[in-house]
């Protein structure tokens, strides 16, 4: 039976079993590319942390995990891409091979602050990680190292990705029905 959650979802876009399949593969592409390091893999709040959650596991390296969240200023408007930090670094990460995970990469704005906000903390290296890339929105010239799906511009929400806070829980990625944001 469907949840009255899955109601509002109009396609299913990814499925649990594509996912499992793609992060299993980002996880042995990590591998490789960090053998004999210990990188840090640091997951930005709060969409990410279903990714983060499967991808250090499929990556099965010494490693240690993060956490950050950020949000855009509510005043700014979307095309000054100013961001603020909402839950910062709790340790040092001079000299650390950061991998960053991002559940999407849309305008860029959040990953083009990071990635500089990083390098001023001492990161020795910088890999952006997302689940998914919609390319048809970047405003900014920021590509991902790794990415796990590109997706269509359409209303995203599942595995970690919401609509005013909700969704995050459903297990695979879908397009919510207009009429929900419309409403
Ligand atoms: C989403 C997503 C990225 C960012 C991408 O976060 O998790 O961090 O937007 O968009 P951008 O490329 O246009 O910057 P959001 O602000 O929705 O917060 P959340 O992760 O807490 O849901």
């Amino acid at each position: 039976m469907r949840s009255e959650m899955e109601q509002d979802i109009l396609k299913v876009l990814v499925t649990e079993e594509e996912l499992k399949a793609r992060i299993t593969e980002l996880g042995e592409e990590l591998y490789t590319r960090f053998a004999g390091r210990t990188p840090l893999f640091l997951s930005v709040l709060k969409g990410s942390f279903v990714f983060m959650a499967d991808l250090v596991r499929a990556c099965q390296l010494k490693s240690d995990v993060e956490f950050i969240a950020v949000s855009s200023y509510e005043n700014a408007t979307a095309s000054s891409g100013r961001v603020k930090i909402t839950h910062d670094l709790q340790q040092d990460i001079t000299g650390r091979d950061v991998i960053i995970v991002e559940d999407i990469l849309d305008s860029g704005n959040t990953l083009v602050f990071l990635k500089q906000y990083l390098m001023t903390r001492g990161a020795a290296s910088i890999t952006i990680v997302t689940l998914l890339d919609k390319p048809s929105r970047r405003t900014k010239a920021i590509t991902a190292d790794l990415a796990g799906f590109v997706v269509p511009n359409e209303f995203v929400v599942g595995y970690g990705l919401d609509y005013c806070q909700q969704y995050r829980n459903i297990p695979y990625i879908g397009v919510l029905k207009p009429e929900v944001y419309s409403a």
